[in-house]
C-alpha cells in the first residue's frame, strides 16, 4: 500500500494548525512579522522568490516541511536523479534530470551510462545546427535554411513553443521556427503560408511517432513540399526527433537524420532532450547549453538545500495547504514578460498531466484533492480581463507573478522620459500588493466614497501570491523557471502518493476518436456508438456534412 499521507501525525498537526490559520489575514501576519518580507525570500540561481505574501505563517511553513519529509520526499527525490523506475505503472526511471548532466557526471542506469548518451545526442544535434545555421546544410535545391517547422503535440510542442518565443532575442542566424501542432488543417495551412518548400526544413517531433496528429501534419507536409520540389527533396527538407527509429525509417526519413532520445524522458519533461532541436537550430548549440545549465542549477539546489529552503519543497507544499486545505481548485501563473506568453500552456501540460490522478501509485484511491488547475496570460493583459474575479470574487486563486529588471525590449513612456518597462514592473508590484493587504471598508469611505457604494470597493486581500524575480529572460533563466515548475510537480505528487510520471488517461480519448472516425465519413458504419448523445452528434455532423 502507498503512504495515506493523510493518516500521518504531520497531517494531522497541519489539520490542527489550519484551524486558527485559516482566519487569519495578510495584513495581521505581516503585522505581527514585520521582516517576513525580506526573509521569507530563497534565492535559486537567477531567480530571487518570495514566499512572504502567503497565508502561512512560520509556524506552518515549518510544518509543511515537516510534512513534506514526512511523505518520503528526500528518499523519492534521490531515487529520481539515480535512475530508479519510480514511474511504476509503465515500469521506467524517470530521469529528464539526466538530460542536463554535464558531461563529467556519469550516471549508470540500467548498465548504461546515460549521461554519455545525452551528450551524444546533444553533439550530434550540435553538428547539426551547426551546418543548419552557417548554410552548410542546404535545402534541395541549393538554398539556405531560414525557417525550421516543428511538428509534435504536447511535449513535442508545448516546450519547444514556448522556449523558442521566450529566447526570441537570441535568434542570431537569421532562422526562425513555427509550430504545428493541432490536427486542425487550419494550424497547418496558416504556419505554412508564405514559407518557401526550399528554404523550409521540417522538424518532426514525436516520441512515440505514432501519435495521429503529428503523423498525419508531417504526411500533409510532406505531400507539401514534394509538390514543389519533388520526392528525393524529403532528405533535405525532413528530420525526425524520436524514441522510435523503425516508425521514422517507415515514415521514410534517413534515421541518419534523426535525434534520439530515450523512454526515461516523458513527453511533458523533454524539452532539454532532442525535442529542443528547433530551439538548438534558432538560438544555436551554445545558448542551449546555457539552458540546459539553468536547469541543472534548480537540479542541484533541489537535490542539495535543506528542506526549510528548497524552493521547489517550499512551493511545492504552498501549493499543496491551498489545494487540501484552503479549498483552491487552480493557480494563476502571470508572467510580466510578453515572451513567457506559453509559459502557463506550457505549465498546464506539466502539471496537470502529471498530477492530474485519482489514484496512488499502487491502485489505491487517494484521499484528498490532487492535481492544481494551471492557467494564466501574460500582464498586464490579464490585469484587463480577469484579475477581478481574482481581486473581489468569492474563491481563493493563489497566483504566481515572474518579472524582470531588464527588459528584452523597452520604449520611453508617454511624455518620453520614462521606461514602459517600469511601468510594467510596478503593475506587478501593485498587483501583489493589493492581492496581499487588500483594503478595507473604512480607508475607502475616509476616501469620502458614498455610503452605498463602498462595499462594491472593498478589496478583500488576503488573496496569496507568490513573485518570482530574475535579472533577465536569458536561456538560463528560462531553464531555471521550468526545472522549479518541475520539482514542485514532483513534491506535489509525493505528497500524493501519486506516480506524476504516466498519463493513461489520455489513451481513451485517442482510441475512441480512431474508432469513431468512419462513423463520420463512411455509410457503411454501424449506426449506434452506444449513446444517444454521441448518435444525434454524430447525426447532425453527417447531415452538415452531406453524408
Ligand atoms: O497527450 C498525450 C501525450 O502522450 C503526451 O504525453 C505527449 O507529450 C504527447 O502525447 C505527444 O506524444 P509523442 O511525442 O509521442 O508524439
Amino acid at each position: 500500500m502507498s503512504t495515506d499521507i493523510t493518516g500521518t501525525d504531520a497531517w494531522q498537526q497541519l489539520q490542527n494548525h489550519f484551524e486558527s490559520l485559516s482566519t487569519r489575514n495578510l495584513r495581521e501576519i505581516f503585522d505581527e512579522d514585520p521582516k517576513r518580507g525580506s526573509e521569507l525570500t530563497v534565492t535559486v540561481g537567477d531567480l530571487y522568490i518570495d514566499y512572504s505574501k502567503h497565508r502561512a505563517t512560520r509556524e506552518t511553513l515549518s510544518l509543511l516541511t515537516e510534512l513534506a519529509r514526512a511523505s518520503g520526499v528526500e528518499a523519492r527525490r534521490d531515487a529520481m536523479f539515480t535512475g530508479e523506475h519510480i514511474n511504476t505503472s509503465e515500469d521506467r526511471a524517470v530521469l529528464h534530470t539526466a538530460l542536463r548532466n554535464p558531461r563529467d557526471l556519469g550516471l549508470i542506469v540500467d548498465e548504461q551510462n546515460v549521461t554519455v548518451d545525452v551528450h551524444d545526442v546533444l553533439d550530434r544535434m550540435g553538428v547539426f545546427t551547426d551546418k543548419v545555421r552557417s548554410g552548410e546544410w542546404l535545402g534541395a535545391t541549393g538554398q539556405r535554411i531560414s525557417t525550421v517547422v516543428n511538428i509534435g503535440i504536447g511535449g513535442s510542442d508545448l516546450g519547444p513553443v514556448m522556449v523558442y518565443q521566450a529566447l526570441r532575442h537570441y535568434a542570431d542566424a537569421g532562422i526562425s521556427a513555427r509550430f504545428v501542432s493541432n490536427v486542425d488543417p487550419a494550424d497547418l495551412v496558416a504556419k505554412l503560408d508564405g514559407l518557401d518548400p526550399a528554404t523550409t526544413l521540417f522538424i518532426i517531433a514525436s516520441k512515440t511517432f505514432t501519435t495521429l496528429e503529428t503523423l498525419t501534419n508531417a504526411t500533409a507536409a510532406r505531400r507539401w513540399l514534394t509538390a514543389a520540389l519533388g520526392d528525393d527533396a524529403v532528405a533535405k527538407h525532413f528530420v525526425a526527433v524520436s524514441t522510435n527509429a523503425e516508425r521514422v525509417a517507415e515514415f521514410g526519413i534517413d534515421t541518419a537524420n534523426m535525434f534520439g532520445f530515450w523512454d526515461w524522458v516523458g513527453g511533458r519533461y523533454s524539452v532539454g532532450s532532442a525535442i529542443g532541436l528547433s530551439v538548438m537550430a534558432v538560438v544555436g548549440r551554445e545558448r542551449f547549453a546555457e539552458f540546459l545549465a539553468g536547469m541543472r542549477a534548480v537540479d542541484e539546489h533541489f537535490l542539495t538545500a535543506p528542506l526549510e529552503s528548497n524552493a521547489p519543497v517550499i512551493l511545492g507544499m504552498l501549493g499543496a495547504l491551498y489545494s487540501n486545505f484552503f479549498g483552491a481548485e487552480t493557480r494563476a501563473v502571470l508572467p510580466y514578460s510578453n515572451d513567457l506568453a506559453r509559459f502557463a500552456a506550457y505549465l498546464q501540460q506539466l502539471t496537470m498531466e502529471s498530477n492530474g490522478k485519482s489514484v496512488r501509485a499502487d491502485g489505491s484511491a487517494v484521499s484528498t484533492s490532487t492535481g492544481e488547475i494551471f492557467w494564466g496570460e501574460p500582464g498586464t493583459n490579464g490585469q484587463h480581463a480577469f484579475y477581478q474575479l481574482v481581486h473581489q470574487g468569492t474563491r481563493l486563486i493563489p497566483a504566481d507573478f515572474i518579472g524582470f529588471a531588464e527588459p528584452t525590449d523597452d520604449l520611453p513612456t508617454i511624455d518620453g522620459t520614462g521606461s514602459m518597462h517600469d511601468i510594467l514592473m510596478s503593475n506587478l508590484f501593485a498587483q501583489t500588493k493589493v492581492l496581499a493587504f487588500g483594503k478595507t471598508a473604512d480607508e475607502i469611505a475616509a476616501e469620502g466614497t458614498a455610503a452605498d457604494i463602498v462595499p462594491h470597493k472593498v478589496m478583500p486581500g488576503n488573496r496569496p501570491t507568490t513573485t518570482i524575480l530574475a535579472p533577465k529572460l536569458t536561456p538560463s533563466v528560462v531553464g531555471q523557471l521550468i526545472a522549479l515548475y518541475e520539482h514542485q510537480v514532483f513534491v506535489e505528487g509525493t505528497l500524493w502518493g501519486i506516480n506524476p510520471f504516466d498519463q493513461w488517461g489520455v489513451e481513451l480519448g485517442k482510441k475512441q476518436a480512431l474508432q469513431l472516425e468512419p462513423a463520420l465519413t463512411d455509410a457503411e458504419a454501424p449506426d449506434s456508438q452506444g449513446d444517444s448523445s454521441t448518435d444525434a452528434l454524430v447525426t447532425w455532423y453527417r447531415r452538415e456534412r452531406g453524408r
